[in-house]
């Protein structure tokens, strides 16, 4: 009878699977209504000189029912942990994903060289909305209604009285109204003309500058601006000042540097003329003075505007400026 109940639990023990069977044949043997338990019980039906004896092979059968169910459950949980830590397991060997980096933009880098050179000359950076009252961009920069002066700029016009700012010369206005002589300061930013090709956008970017003080004369100007750019194009570069007109400078200048590209010999960049136009400048008109209450009389100052994208194609021989606003990362890797 006990040893019925051993071979069937021996066979059964073959058959287990998971912990669930391991629990199932604990309830079927050892629980309270267990085969073996009901062994136990019967032991009180028994004689007293049967009972030892017997009761001896039923408490043996269930000492090796539960170790034998104790060492199913163990190696059941074992496996388990095993198949777990394989399914989790990351394969070291496998090559990583290239992080591919990001370079500073060509004309953020044309900024910040810039913005460099005048920092350590003493100007402050200033900034202006860019979109701006035609008050600012023109009217108190002495350009009058329906002066031919505001046709060049080819506005974009918000409303009869709101433009987006065609210049940053605008933020000279704000500058100088915050704050009284001496002032000294850059102010780059986003400026928009309707006019696009190969060396237009419809937004690009300027830097303007301003030095107002007693007694700023034109050398001043000249001596800032060579500075300038013999720390930005190099120390020998040539640097040429030619009569211009702007309405808020007089007299008034365009600036040239020898072309970068031929040496000055004539090429298609400087179109045969061995120069290239770098910034407008200018004595700033006594006009522009007045609209912001300074006194002419008492003081002077110079006032410069240079694009941005045009120094950065002359920097980096670049001859599309729509390639600085594709994003394509073949053309920004290469700075
Ligand atoms: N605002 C001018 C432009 O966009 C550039 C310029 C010329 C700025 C002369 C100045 C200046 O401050 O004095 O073409």
């Amino acid at each position: 009878m006990l040893e019925d109940l051993k071979e069937t639990f021996l066979k059964e023990r073959e058959a287990i699977q998971s912990l669930a069977d391991v629990n199932q044949l604990r309830v079927k043997y050892l629980g309270k209504k267990g085969l073996v338990t009901a062994q136990l019980k019967a032991l009180s039906t028994l004689s007293s000189e049967e009972r030892p004896a017997y009761g001896k092979r039923v408490n043996d059968l269930k000492v090796l029912i539960e170790q034998e169910l104790e060492a199913r459950e163990s190696r059941l949980k074992d496996e388990e942990l095993q198949r777990q830590l394989r399914a989790e397991s990351i394969d070291i060997t496998l090559p990583g994903k290239a992080v591919s980096h990001g370079r500073e933009h060509p004309l953020s880098r044309t900024l910040s060289a810039i913005v460099d050179i005048f920092v350590r000359m003493g100007f402050s950076v200033e900034e202006g909305p860019e979109v701006e009252l035609d008050y600012y961009n023109f009217e108190a920069l002495n350009f009058p209604k329906e002066h031919p002066a505001r046709d060049m700029q080819d506005t974009f016009f918000v409303s009869s009285e709101v433009v987006l700012r065609t210049h940053t010369s605008p933020v000279q206005v704000r500058g100088m109204e915050k704050r009284k002589p001496p002032v000294r300061f850059i102010a780059p930013g986003k400026v928009y003309r309707c006019d696009a090709d190969i060396t237009h956008t419809p937004m690009f970017h300027q830097v303007e500058g301003l030095m107002v003080d007693r007694d700023i004369t034109f050398s001043h100007l000249k001596g800032v601006l060579e500075a300038f750019l013999h720390r930005m194009f190099g120390p020998d570069t040539p640097v040429r000042f030619r009569p211009s007109f702007f309405p808020f400078t007089e007299p008034s200048a365009e600036i040239d540097i020898g072309c970068i590209l031929c040496g000055g010999e004539g090429c298609r960049v400087c179109k045969g003329s061995g120069w290239l136009e770098v910034l407008g400048a200018g004595m700033v008109h006594p006009a522009v003075f007045e609209h912001v209450g300074y006194d002419p009389g008492e003081y002077s100052g110079f006032a410069f505007g240079m694009g941005i994208e045009r120094i950065a194609m002359l920097k980096y021989a670049i001859d599309d400026i729509r390639l600085f606003f594709e994003n394509d990362i073949r053309f920004l890797k290469q700075f």
